[in-house]
């Protein structure tokens, strides 16, 4: 007879997923997620270990972006397999000691999640066995205000993240769905936008006929303007 080897069940959420639901403690008290999150855009992150360098200079880079990400209407929520004390003595130390590319005295007012019972992690595929069986990996989840996960990002436990790709992936999607359009490569508030690709044949030959709205580089692949003041206007609170 075969050994049947006992394997742990490891979920991790797709893209137009609901978001896995959980309760949990944080520096901020409990939070029921999603449903805390109803109506506004949520990171949901996770790093591998309070007191570790690269996680450091990643919570108090988004914690000098916390403005900007809520004026998107985003709100951040961090996650380790910390516990609640861990974490509050990190965000002190932070605080009162580390200086990382000119910023300093930086306060961490985001809830960073304590996961010493790995729910969450596991719920959001954040353990990945081959990287760590007890450190989260670097994980990204970004849920909309209804609920789906609209995108995901993993990187690896030496990898510090780019939050700059990350505000732009939220700008991008918001911008979708507001204007019904999708992003180029590299795209950014002002760029031109792609429309969606022609349905029919008849479509097809109008769009290559010309017009005075679209730019079209061939009948699948039509751009169109869309002013950076009108996305910014539409996307960020007053
Ligand atoms: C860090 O945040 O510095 C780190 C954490 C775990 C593994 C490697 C680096």
């Amino acid at each position: 007879m075969e050994n049947i080897q006992e394997q742990e069940v490891f979920t991790m959420p797709r893209i137009g997923d609901k978001a896995p639901e959980f309760t949990a403690t944080t520096t901020h008290g409990e939070i029921n997620f999603p449903a805390d999150y109803k109506g506004e855009w949520v990171i949901l992150f996770s790093h591998p270990a309070d007191f570790t360098p690269v996680c450091t200079s990643e919570f108090m880079t988004f914690a000098h972006l916390e403005e900007k990400f809520n004026k998107a209407n985003c709100k951040l929520v961090g996650l380790s397999i910390d516990g609640l004390y861990s974490h509050i003595a990190w965000l002190r130390t932070i605080k009162d000691k580390i200086k990382f590319n000119g910023m300093k005295n930086i306060e961490v007012k985001f809830p960073l999640i304590e996961d010493i019972s790995m729910n969450v992690a596991k719920k959001y595929g954040m353990i990945q066995p081959g990287e760590s069986k007890t450190q989260a990996v670097r994980a990204v989840f970004f849920i909309d205000p209804i609920g789906t996960v609209r995108a995901v990002i993993y990187y690896p436990l030496s990898l510090g993240r780019n939050f700059d790709e990350i505000y732009r992936a939220l700008i991008a999607m918001q911008t979708s769905d507001k204007f019904n359009v999708a992003t180029p490569a590299d795209w950014e508030p002002g760029n031109d936008v792609i429309i969606s690709p022609a349905g029919s044949c008849g479509v097809a030959a109008e769009r290559m006929s010309g017009t005075d709205e679209l730019e079209c580089e061939d009948w699948f692949f039509c751009t169109k303007k869309l002013d950076k003041d009108v996305v910014l206007n539409e996307i960020l609170k007053k």
